[in-house]
């Protein structure tokens, strides 16, 4: 993780940075710093916390210079202190890294035995270290650059700043993702192109093992130890006006509300204007595929366990969901002419693009569902469905999850035509059921005054449960997973046929049950649940529809009653309260929704 920015331009460097930063902030937190130079020497502030107290820095003590870097980081080689916030300087050398150099530990034993003295606990000073020794020992800085390339090894990207060389930075890419930006005599280099976008929009994307030399006249990129590469210039497809809050006071709650458009764009994406339908992308259009099989971490997990219903049931595709940071590391059997979804939001997580790899290997076409059309995992896989949600700044991801299940749902609907499991009656009822869908959610987003007085309840918890079953179970999982990723409040979320085998243990009169409950193939046996938790004096919270809550509902005001949809597509539309019960938990507790301690949005360490 780490969010990293540099630029060399014609304005004073620091402020643009900082405002760069800002947008690179959901890669992390802990802790920020900047380093520019004037007359030949390098300058830097630090500070521990998140970008507000770099700022605070900043505006009490200046950053003079026209080129620079910047960082704001994740921490995972030693406590968020100043000490350890980058940028890393040895002698001539700025560095600010994101990722980890898994062979830190031996290079730092070498540069001690030399009588190098470290001044912070991270990996990235031995970059530091390393290219400052060669640079006085009389390498040039791309020459030393080149040198070092070979000796790291790790998932990482890094950005380096030379004193005395106002027209240079050099960035390096290992896995770890990193745009160039070419402006008008001025160059910039950061974790993404949305950092970029006010700046420039456009972009050099590097490869996997690229580095380049950067000047205010544009760019060069090499390989290894110095091989020259051509890569393409590319139009970002990002403006500086998606990147704002506009009206609200976060960024998870202008997503939330933004995912009417999400859920349209992408189905306008996937379905073909003409027809209606949609056309099954490479390399899911072979016949008789054997098995699909799902990667993913986080919310993107929950979202392929939603996909398991779709495919089983409308496409009778056997179907497996995996946790990308557990397959990767099993000695997973798949079967031949099998075919790998990679779904995630960034495309960057680093589980989820070693997933990929390890599939790849085992001879599996991949097909990714992804959010960030020029992200590592879109371009190693086969074949690309690209979700319309835009940019996600919230750490908590809402309105790419929204996107993804519409596209897996489209997609079921697809193959299930395509193998001819699925009737085109009941195809088109169920596209019909998805159009409806941005205005159904636009529906279920005017509850506030509800969701405020339930997550008012939830954010006073100890413990909450969640409970759902089928196609409301992975709703059920995520409702959890939000709660406490911002509020901090234990939440468990359950199948709810297995809450007698453990769970129903827990309840009381202190413990909220939320209970995803549309009225569906399901609900009857939900329904039972619902009794028990009820019979053991439990707090039922019901998110429902109109006939559920006739045949539920106790107490109103603790019933949100849902539009009435075709039971398939229904968990799109219950994301929703889900959603907004947390985030007004978290407004209630006072917890930062956007960016919750420890946690990162862009996870690119293992
Ligand atoms: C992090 C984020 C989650 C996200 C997960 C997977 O943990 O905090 O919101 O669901 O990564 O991210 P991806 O970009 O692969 O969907």
């Amino acid at each position: 993780m780490c969010g990293i920015v540099g630029a060399l331009t014609g304005r004073p460097a620091a402020p643009l940075m900082l405002d760069a930063l800002r947008r690179l902030e959901y890669r992390g937190y802990d802790s920020a710093g900047l380093a520019t130079i004037q007359d030949g020497k390098l300058h830097r502030r630090r500070a521990a916390g998140k970008l507000s107290e770099l700022d605070a820095v900043v505006a009490a003590d200046p950053l003079p210079g026209t080129s620079g870097v910047g960082h704001t980081r994740w921490a995972t080689h030693g406590p968020p202190t100043v000490e350890n916030a980058h940028p890393h300087i040895a002698g001539r050398v700025a560095v600010v890294h994101n990722g980890i150099i898994e062979n830190y530990a031996e290079l730092k034993a070498g540069l001690k035995a030399d009588g190098v003295t470290f001044t912070s606990d991270t990996d990235t000073e031995v970059v530091a270290h390393l290219l400052d020794r060669a640079i006085r020992a009389g390498q040039t800085p791309q020459a030393a650059m080149a040198a070092l390339m070979p000796r790291l090894t790790g998932a990482f990207a890094f950005v380096v700043l030379v004193a005395g060389e106002d027209d240079l930075l050099l960035a390096a890419r290992r896995v770890s993702p990193l745009a160039i930006g070419l402006g008008d005599g001025e160059a910039f280099v950061g974790s993404d192109a949305v950092a970029l976008a006010p700046l420039t929009r456009r972009i050099v994307y590097l490869e996997d093992g690229d580095w380049a030399v950067l000047r205010r006249s544009g760019v060069e990129v090499f390989r290894d130890a110095g091989v020259p590469v051509e890569r393409r210039e590319q139009i970002s497809t990002v403006s500086a006006a998606m990147v704002g809050k506009g009206n609200y006071r976060h960024f998870m709650e202008k997503e939330i509300h933004e995912q009417p458009e999400a859920i349209a764009h992408t189905l306008n994406a996937v379905l073909d204007p003409g027809t209606g339908r949609a056309t099954v992308p490479y390399p899911l259009d072979a016949p008789d595929i054997p098995k699909i099989t799902i990667v993913a971490a986080g919310t993107s997990y929950y979202a392929g366990l939603a996909a398991r219903y779709w495919f089983e049931s409308l496409a009778g595709i056997a179907t497996e969901v995996e946790l990308a940071s557990e397959f990767r590391d099993r000695d997973v059997v798949l079967p031949e002419r099998g075919v790998t979804i990679a779904v995630t939001q960034s495309g960057e997580s680093l589980d989820t693009l070693m997933a990929v790899r390890q599939a790849k290997a085992l001879g599996q076409r991949i097909l990714a569902i992804v959010n960030v059309p020029e992200s590592t995992i879109a371009r190693e896989s086969d074949g690309v469905l690209l979700t319309r949600a835009g940019p996600e700044f919230g750490v908590a991801s809402t309105k790419a999850t929204a996107a993804q299940l519409t596209a897996f749902c489209a997609l079921a609907i697809a193959l299930g035509r395509a193998n001819g499991r699925l009737s085109e009656e009941r195809a088109i009822e169920l596209r019909d059921a998805l159009a409806g869908l941005p205005s159904r959610v636009g529906e279920a987003l005017h509850h506030e005054a509800r969701y405020v007085r339930i997550a008012h309840d939830l954010a006073r918890a100890r413990d909450v449960l969640y409970l759902g079953r089928g196609l409301s179970y992975p709703i059920a999982l995520e409702g959890a997973l939000k709660l406490k990723e911002i509020t901090y409040v234990h939440a468990e979320g359950y199948a709810a046929g297995e809450m007698k085998h453990g769970p129903i243990a827990l309840i009381d009169e202190n413990v909220p049950v939320v209970i995803v409950a549309p009225t569906d193939r399901w609900f009857e046996k939900t329904a039972s649940n619902v009794s028990e938790v009820r019979a053991r004096g439990g707090r039922v919270i019901l998110l429902t529809d109109a006939a559920g809550a006739e045949r539920l509902g106790e107490s109103d005001d603790h019933v949100v009653v849902l539009p009435t949809v075709d039971p398939v597509v229904a968990p799109i539309l219950y994301l929703v309260p889900v959603q907004l019960l947390a985030y007004y938990a978290a407004v209630e507790k006072g917890t930062d929704a956007d960016q919750p301690r420890n946690l990162a949005k862009s996870v690119t360490v293992e």
